[in-house]
């Protein structure tokens, strides 16, 4: 027995009732979207936080490709669903190759991709560096502000590494209304420091700066250490050089030895992600057989379930989150969108029409 389609089955296969659109972002019009922004961006890193710690996100294991024949470069898959009103699904693609540098490219190029969260269909890749800067760096000014709500604001900051992401993290804390009296800079690049002290100094703060060449130094004379190296192993080992308690934001995730962690409070942004890949709380754990260092996660401080303590250092281990990029992609979208200037390419996915 034959059944015949209804004109209203139809039209569902053989029209589809609208066909999705696929644009392509810059890294020109993300920074446009992003640039002046830090506070609007702070704030939403914030809610993406919360949503993750109330489960309303899937966060899979970030997936590291590397390769024999270039052992200091990588290549990041970082697959995430985050819901609330961002409501978005996607992938961070992001390549760090450390040599770039050398020949005047910076380490990391990324790609983001945001899929719809009904139709699964791709709508936007988008150019991710500046995202994942963004993002990392918003966080980084974030944790700096709740972790020393009950410490008191460090006004010494200290950075340790001065690249990219550490200009970032200080374009942050400016925006969002950090002011401090001194800045040191360390860095085992002399480039890097005057490359640095060069964009203090378009932001009036150059006055401020001093670069240390001791490591020890700079950490001693800092109330706020920012940590943005790009170490593979720890190279700080000496908790002596920790004792004015200072606020660390361990970006970079393998500057700090054992030691350092043990006599301190340790606070991450998801206790699964950054227990892996031989961070130095990954090292802790497989060097103490637990997790008992850990205090808890930022969404731990925000919500009041944990206090950061006055009598230790303090350290933020962010293992880096994919929600976070999706909800920083998804501000993108949605402003070059509400600006009309989204580069859609046309007949992007065809042969829509199931049975031709
Ligand atoms: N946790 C996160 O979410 C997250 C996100 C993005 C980037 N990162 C990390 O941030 C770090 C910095 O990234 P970037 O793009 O600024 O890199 P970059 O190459 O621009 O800068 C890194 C700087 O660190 C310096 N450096 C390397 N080893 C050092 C050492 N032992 N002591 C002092 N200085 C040292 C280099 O000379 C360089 O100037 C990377 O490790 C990256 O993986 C973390």
């Amino acid at each position: 027995m034959t059944h015949l389609l209804s004109p209203a089955e139809e039209r569902a296969t053989s029209h589809p009732a609208s066909v999705p659109t696929f644009a392509v972002i810059s890294g020109a019009q993300v920074q446009r979207a992003l640039g002046g922004r830090e506070k609007q961006i702070v704030d939403l890193v914030e809610a993406t936080y919360r949503l993750h710690g109330a489960g309303e996100s899937v966060n899979p294991p970030s997936y590291f490709l590397r390769f024999p024949d270039r052992p200091a470069s990588r290549i990041i898959a970082l697959p995430a669903s985050i819901g609330g009103s961002v409501n978005v699904d996607g992938l961070k693609w992001i390549s760090s190759f450390p040599a770039n540098v050398s020949a005047g490219l910076p380490r990391a190029s990324a790609v983001l991709i945001l899929n719809d969260h009904d139709t699964g269909y791709p709508f936007a890749c988008m150019e991710s560096s500046i995202i994942s800067a963004t993002r990392t760096a918003a966080s980084a000014a974030l944790a700096a502000d709740w972790l020393s709500r009950t410490r008191g604001r460090p006004a010494r900051v200290g950075f340790f590494g001065t690249g990219l992401i550490a200009r970032y993290i200080h374009t942050f804390l400016a925006g969002t209304g950090w002011t401090f009296d001194t800045i040191g800079l360390h860095d085992l690049s002399a480039e890097s420091t005057a490359g640095f002290a060069g964009y203090l100094r378009t932001t009036g703060a150059a006055g401020k700066a001093t670069v240390h060449d001791s490591a020890e130094e700079l950490i001693r004379s800092s109330d706020l250490v920012v940590f943005a190296t790009v170490a593979g192993e720890p190279h700080v080992t000496d908790p002596g050089w920790f004792t004015h308690n200072p606020l660390v934001l361990h970006v970079s995730l393998r500057d700090l030895a054992p030691e350092i962690l043990l006599g301190s409070a340790n606070f991450v942004d998801d206790v699964e992600h950054c227990l892996k890949a031989n961070t130095s709380p990954h090292l802790v754990e497989q060097l103490t057989g637990n997790r008992d260092f850990l205090d808890g996660t930022l969404d731990d401080v925000m919500s009041g379930r944990q206090a950061p303590p006055t009598d230790r250092p303090v350290i933020f281990s962010p293992f880096g989150l994919g929600v976070l990029d999706l909800a920083v992609g998804k501000y993108v979208y949605d402003e070059v969108a509400r600006e009309g200037q989204l580069s859609i390419i046309d007949d992007f996915f065809h042969d829509l029409r199931r049975h031709g």
